[in-house]
């Protein structure tokens, strides 16, 4: 009997804190989401411009940090496909969003206890040492003055009597100035010179970005390197204000495999963006052959803001490989499916792309909104998405 009063005198209160929401504290709660999700990039070394390893770090902007989750400008990778996420990176989930919202506004407790170590300095190649490093022929800084800008640069090779190239990795000099990186392949006498313009499609092999695979092919894939005797890599640069190196190392992997990867070309039909604030254009592809698709290297520029790419097979069944909303010339990514995906002889691709001409656009070099030629020259709009595929 005794013990019946105590427990009905005790159960309010055991109802009460079971009802009292939980403290959320930085320890138990938000390091893991932060160590996770951010430092990758947030860390000394890294390409973002302050860290968040520690309590003190992500303290000190606890508001930012909220913010940024809720209107998803960070983490910044933000493209969808319905066969798996294009980074290494986790994205944060809602609980996440609400956790660092709720923890932000009600005293950022720290909690008790010690905090994780900083993690080792990433290790330099992702995919362990490669058969053989280059770098451009020249060296390049960036001056305070410059604005981001595109530039290309010419990476010999040592000469090979026969080598298959498996995969490529990039180590920029400085994370922070080098954003986006396509690699082509050129012979001894194609490929662009300099400048702004875009790398002809057909000679693409890859594309780089921070938090986002390496350039690497299936196992049974590779790509002769024969009479091959330069890489032409297309560089978007953000200086940072200081005179900096705005070089980078690649590494190269060879192997063994024997199916040449491949690329089949989706492009927006000829003619301009006319000035408007909603502008879409589309392109459609029909693939006659089996193919497994690797990866998409999409190329567009400041007018674009919504891409967004589908597969229609010949049962009629859609797959979404694509979709990007908030297209960002600094958050270009490296588009490579964790799996092949396997679309049957017959199947359409389509490219849907939305831009907007208008002063509303934030992020348009075109301050007076004027047509914009379709085109791969300076200041002309590529519009173009390169399939990289395997065809049987
Ligand atoms: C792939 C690298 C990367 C990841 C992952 C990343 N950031 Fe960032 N972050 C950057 C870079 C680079 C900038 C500088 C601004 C820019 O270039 O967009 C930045 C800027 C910021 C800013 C200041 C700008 C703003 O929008 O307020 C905040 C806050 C921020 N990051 C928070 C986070 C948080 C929180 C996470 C994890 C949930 C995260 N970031 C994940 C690279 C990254």
């Amino acid at each position: 009997m005794m013990r019946l009063i105590w427990l009905v005198l005790a159960l309010p209160v055991l109802l009460a804190e079971s009802n009292e929401p939980e403290e959320v504290t930085y320890l138990s709660d938000i390091e893991p989401i932060i160590r996770a999700k951010c430092t990758p990039c947030h860390s000394p070394g890294g390409p973002a411009p302050f860290s968040l390893l520690s309590y003190q770090d992500v303290q000190k902007r606890a508001n930012q940090v909220a913010l940024a989750l809720i209107d998803r400008t960070m983490p910044p990778n933000r493209a969808t496909s319905e066969r798996g996420t294009f980074t290494y990176i986790p994205a944060t989930s809602p609980e996440d969003i609400v956790k660092i919202q709720k923890w932000s506004t009600e005293g950022q407790v720290r909690g008790t206890g010690d905090e994780l170590p900083a993690p080792e300095q990433q290790r330099r190649w992702r995919l362990g040492e490669p058969n053989v490093i280059v770098k451009p022929h020249d060296s390049y800084e960036t001056r305070a003055e410059d604005r981001p800008h595109w530039r290309v640069y010419r990476v010999r090779l040592p000469h090979f009597e026969s080598k298959t190239l498996r995969a490529i990795d990039i180590i920029p000099d400085v994370p922070s100035v080098i954003r986006h990186v396509q690699v082509a392949l050129s012979g001894p006498s194609d490929g662009p010179t300099a400048g702004p313009g875009s790398i002809p499609i057909h000679s693409l092999i890859g594309a780089w970005s921070y938090g986002y695979h390496a350039i690497a092919f299936p196992e049974n894939a590779g790509l002769e390197l024969h009479g091959i005797d330069e890489l032409v890599l297309h560089v978007f640069v953000q200086p940072s204000g200081r005179r900096e190196s705005a070089g980078l190392e690649v590494g190269l992997y060879f192997g063994e495999g024997q199916i040449e990867p491949q690329i089949i070309p989706l492009r927006i039909p000829e003619g301009h963006i006319p000035p408007s604030p909603a502008y879409m254009a589309t392109s459609r592809v029909t693939i006659p052959v089996d193919i497994e698709l690797l990866a998409l290297i999409p190329d567009f520029r400041d007018l674009a803001t919504e891409i967004t790419i589908l597969a229609i097979k010949p049962n009629g069944s859609t797959m979404r490989l694509f979709h990007l909303d908030g297209w960002s010339t600094f958050w270009i990514g490296a588009y490579r499916y964790p799996s092949p995906i396997h679309l049957p002889a017959g199947t359409t691709i389509t490219l849907d792309a939305r831009y907007n001409n208008s002063t509303h656009n934030v992020q348009s070099l075109n301050r007076v909104p004027t047509r914009v030629p379709i085109g791969t020259a300076a200041g002309e709009e590529p519009g173009s998405v390169a399939l990289q595929v395997l065809a049987y």
